[in-house]
């Protein structure tokens, strides 16, 4: 499994905290960046994110922003990138059981550290149902 993460200034921590739950749980993965809390802008690491998920089949992107909602909006205008707003457990599962997303995308502000990390899990480790209806829906969306 291959995971691309990338944050803003308000996701950096976040996302360090992320990468060492991944180095614990032996996954691998690339860190777009930012590399501190200076601030930048949402759009270009959700670029970098959903741009190699879309160029390396099967793999999984993390965003997080302050909310969740840029990071979300921007990753999601990239074909074939399927973004969800991570904010329950609920959302992380489902996103992968029906809907085959393919990034998840957190808010450092609004999310305490321990269930970003829960939702990270659950989506990692949930795979699409490929019930034929949930196939069908997902090829709709092209
Ligand atoms: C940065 O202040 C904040 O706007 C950004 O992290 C994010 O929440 C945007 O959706």
């Amino acid at each position: 499994m291959k995971v691309f993460l990338g944050a803003d200034h308000a996701g950096y921590k976040l996302k360090e905290k992320i990468k060492q739950f991944l180095e614990q749980k032996k996954i691998g993965f690339k860190d777009f960046g930012t590399n501190s809390t200076e601030s930048c802008d949402y759009p270009d690491f959700a670029k970098k994110v959903a741009t190699a998920v879309q160029k390396n089949k099967g793999s999984y992107g993390v965003l997080v922003c302050g909310t969740g909602t840029g990071t979300a909006i921007a990753a999601n205008r990239f074909s074939g990138v399927r973004t969800v707003q991570a904010t329950s457990e609920y959302l992380s599962k489902m996103a992968r059981e029906h809907n085959n997303a393919n990034v998840i995308s957190l808010g450092a502000r609004v999310t305490p550290e321990k269930d970003a990390l829960k939702f990270v899990e659950t989506f990692l480790s949930t795979a699409f149902s490929k019930e034929e209806r949930h196939v069908r829906r997902v090829k709709k969306i092209g």
